[in-house]
């Protein structure tokens, strides 16, 4: 291969996704070099426990336990932050733009949380900061958005872009397994965290639809103003009667433009029709559909976590700072922050449809009472289902379609009812979520 230029970079953690960033780049580093005209050269490490890695064959020569070795190599132009968390990981984002060093992170807390200042510093300094990584994992969406859609006024994009809950709910529905025993098998695949707490409380998911927001509206959109729930509260019988109606729940990510431009971004376990491409993503997959008004519906599909797939993502992050570095481009990576149009639509003023379930009194008047609150709120009922049960059972549920509604108006509702004496659970609320027709 003829003589070609190195970048050399810095590795700052090497768990999971790091370590498949070294792997990779030692299987296909030849293939990146000839295909990109540019080789890319890990110069250091930055690790909390060398013996481990030295352990598992990572040279002693590159590792180090202070991720400043890699800011102050005067060699390393590029840094690659993949520590997670939003304190150490910021002093090194921080440090590495005001070192003048471009930045690939996978980091889509320290994005969602405080991207708005980086992203400013990194303007101000002029250093490309790349983040392919930080949402659904292997799949180019970032790019999608921002280059290869850069054309469109984007007008919605709705994604499952949290693996761990997708196989959890998946399981739920397709085998009947409960909550606990879908986290339970997640954790032993290795899919979810010994704290799952990101994951099953939407706001890893939360956190990545803050960055598409941004991406696609040119604002950040603070997490305080972003609606998130997880998926705890769910049960089988929930995932039953949904998909005995045609649905299936999904947690998804939601983020759109009304017409006067005030932003929506919310994650929630919602109903989607079965006979939607999203409704099909199962297990561990992420999908994101993303609407312009140019290109209309695109659909994006792969793994959205895992070691192989999310490195896939920083390496072709590497190669684009890479490419930058050495075509001296400067922060041309394709996206430039576009009018910081819109504000936030407050969540009790977005509108959908809903599902209600609710464990009553098998008596005379439940129903008429419940209707009649839901009347007062001015939410009309879609369908009712009240599965038959014998006099010696505790009680009955009662799932309830509803008609489109404010989620204010559904939240005063639904405390209402909470409160009647016949009501003997916290009733669980979930969205339905009809998407756009596709276009012809
Ligand atoms: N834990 C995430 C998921 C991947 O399950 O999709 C990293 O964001």
């Amino acid at each position: 291969m003829p003589s070609i230029p190195t970048v050399h970079f810095g590795l700052a953690g090497l768990g999971n996704v790091g370590m498949g960033v070294y792997k990779n780049l030692l299987r296909n580093g030849d293939l990146v070099a000839s295909r990109s005209g540019v080789r890319l050269d890990v110069r250091k490490i930055a690790i909390r426990n060398r013996d481990k890695h030295v352990a598992a064959g990572v040279p002693a020569a590159l590792l180090t336990t202070d991720w400043r070795d890699l800011v102050n190599d005067p060699d390393i132009s590029v840094i690659v932050e993949l520590i997670g968390g939003t304190t150490d990981a910021y002093d090194l984002v921080k440090s590495a733009i005001l070192a003048r060093k471009a930045v690939v992170t996978g980091n889509k807390a320290l994005l969602a949380e405080r991207g708005i200042e980086l992203v400013a510093l990194a303007e101000r300094e002029n250093v490309p900061l790349y983040f392919e990584a930080a949402v659904a994992g292997g799949i180019p969406i970032i790019k999608a958005v921002r280059e290869a859609l850069i054309g469109n006024n984007i007008e919605a994009i709705y994604g499952i872009i949290n693996g761990t809950t997708n196989f959890i709910l998946t399981r739920m529905s397709d085998d009947g397994l409960s909550y606990d025993d879908a986290l339970a098998e997640a954790q032993q695949l290795g899919f979810a965290e010994a704290d799952p707490y990101l994951d099953v409380s939407g706001w890893d998911a939360g956190h990545k639809a803050i960055i598409l927001a941004w991406l696609s509206y040119g604002q950040w959109v603070s997490p305080d103003q972003v609606h998130v729930e997880g998926i705890s509260h769910l049960t089988r019988s929930d995932l039953a009667f949904a998909r005995s109606m045609g649905y299936a729940v999904k947690l998804l990510a939601v983020v759109r433009l009304d017409a006067s431009k005030n932003i929506e971004v919310r994650v929630q376990p919602s109903l989607v029709p079965r006979s939607s491409i999203l409704a099909s993503i199962n297990g561990v997959m992420n999908a994101v559909a993303v609407y312009g008004d140019i290109v209309g519906e695109t659909l994006f599909y792969g793994s959205g976590a895992g070691q192989d797939a999310t490195s896939s993502s920083v390496i072709s992050d590497l190669v684009d700072a890479a490419d930058n570095l050495i075509n001296e481009a400067g922060t041309n990576n394709g996206f430039v922050p576009h009018g910081q149009y819109g504000a936030s639509l407050p969540v009790a003023d977005t509108i959908s449809s809903y599902y209600l379930r609710l464990h009553v009194d098998d008596r005379p008047g439940v129903i008429a009472a419940i209707a009649s609150l839901l009347a007062d709120h001015s939410i009309g009922i879609l369908s009712m289902n009240q599965p038959e049960v014998d006099a010696s059972a505790n009680g009955a549920d009662l799932m309830l379609m509803l008609h489109k509604a404010s989620y204010g108006s559904m939240l005063a509702a639904r405390n209402a009812i909470a409160a009647l004496d016949c009501v003997r659970q916290p009733p669980v609320l979930l969205r339905v979520e009809k998407f756009p027709a596709r276009h012809a």
